[in-house]
C-alpha cells in the first residue's frame, strides 16, 4: 500500500507537494470516489484518477550496468559530463540506484522503480557490496583488523565484513584488496581506507547481493531477469 500523493507523484503528474494540493482540492478519485484525505493508502489494484483522468502505470524496468570510469551516477550533470543514464537505451525515466564516484567503475543498477531502489540502498536491508580497491601501500594484518572492527567515518562506524588481499606489489608499494561492506554511504570505501592511512588509487564494484558484473565489458549492460527482481522484493519488510 502506498500513500496517494506518492502514487500521483511517481506517475509523473505532479510533485509530492502539488499532489497533496490536488487531493485537498478534491481533484483526485480512487475507484471513482473523490478522496480528500492526505495519506490515504492505495494498492496497485486501485484505479487512481486526477481530474477524471486515470493514471497510467508505467512499466518498471531494471538494468545492470558495468559503469566505465569518467561517467557520473546521476540523471543529469550541471557541467554536462556523461551520465550512467545516457549509456542505457530506454524511453523510461530511469535513475541510478545509489552512487558510484566519477572515477569508480563496476556494478550499478538503474531502474524507474523507487521501491526496488529502496531495498537495494536502505541501510536497514544491509545488502552486501563487494569492491576491489587498489590502494597505496601494503595492507598488513593490523590494518585488516581495524577495517573489520570498524572505522569511524564522519562520526559513524563502518565495518568491513570481509577483507582479502588479492595482490601485493612491493616495488610499486601498492595492494589490490577485495573488501565487502553492507554500507551505502557516498565515498565510503575511499574514506575507510583514508582513515587508516591509504589512498584508493582505483576502485571497482564487483558485486551487490545477488548481482555481479560477470560477462559484461566496461560500458555494457543487461536487463535484470524477473527472477532477480523477485528475489530483491522477497527481502522487503512489511510488504
Ligand atoms: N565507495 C567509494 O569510495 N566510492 C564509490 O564509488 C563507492 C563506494
Amino acid at each position: 500500500m502506498k500513500r496517494l500523493q506518492k502514487v500521483i507523484s511517481e506517475a509523473g503528474i505532479a510533485s509530492r507537494r502539488k499532489a497533496e494540493d490536488l487531493i485537498v482540492a478534491g481533484k483526485v478519485s480512487v475507484n471513482g470516489k473523490i478522496i480528500t484525505e492526505l495519506g490515504y493508502k492505495v494498492s496497485g489494484n486501485d484505479i487512481v484518477s486526477v481530474d477524471g483522468k486515470e493514471l497510467k502505470k508505467e512499466d518498471k524496468v531494471y538494468f545492470l550496468l558495468n559503469k566505465p570510469r569518467g561517467v557520473v551516477s546521476t540523471t543529469s550533470d550541471e557541467v554536462d559530463r556523461k551520465t550512467v543514464v545516457e549509456l542505457i537505451d530506454t524511453d523510461k525515466a530511469i535513475f541510478p540506484v545509489g552512487r558510484l564516484d566519477y572515477d569508480t567503475t563496476g556494478l550499478i543498477l538503474l531502474t524507474n522503480d523507487g521501491d526496488f531502489a529502496n531495498i537495494i540502498t536502505h541501510p536497514s536491508y544491509g545488502l552486501k557490496k563487494t569492491y576491489i580497491a587498489k590502494i597505496s601501500g601494503i595492507l598488513n594484518k593490523e590494518k585488516v583488523t581495524l577495517l573489520k572492527d570498524g572505522i569511524l567515518v564522519d562520526g559513524k562506524k563502518s565495518k568491513a565484513l570481509r577483507v582479502k588481499t588479492r595482490r601485493i606489489d612491493k616495488n610499486k608499494n601498492t595492494s589490490i584488496v577485495e573488501i565487502e561492506v553492507a554500507e551505502g554511504r557516498n565515498h565510503i570505501i575511499k574514506k575507510m581506507f583514508n582513515e587508516i592511512g591509504y589512498d584508493v588509487l582505483k576502485l571497482k564494484r564487483e558485486k551487490i547481493d545477488i548481482f555481479t558484473i560477470q560477462g559484461l565489458k566496461s560500458g555494457e549492460y543487461r536487463k535484470l531477469t524477473v527472477k532477480e527482481v523477485k528475489t530483491i522484493y522477497s527481502y522487503k519488510k512489511n510488504p
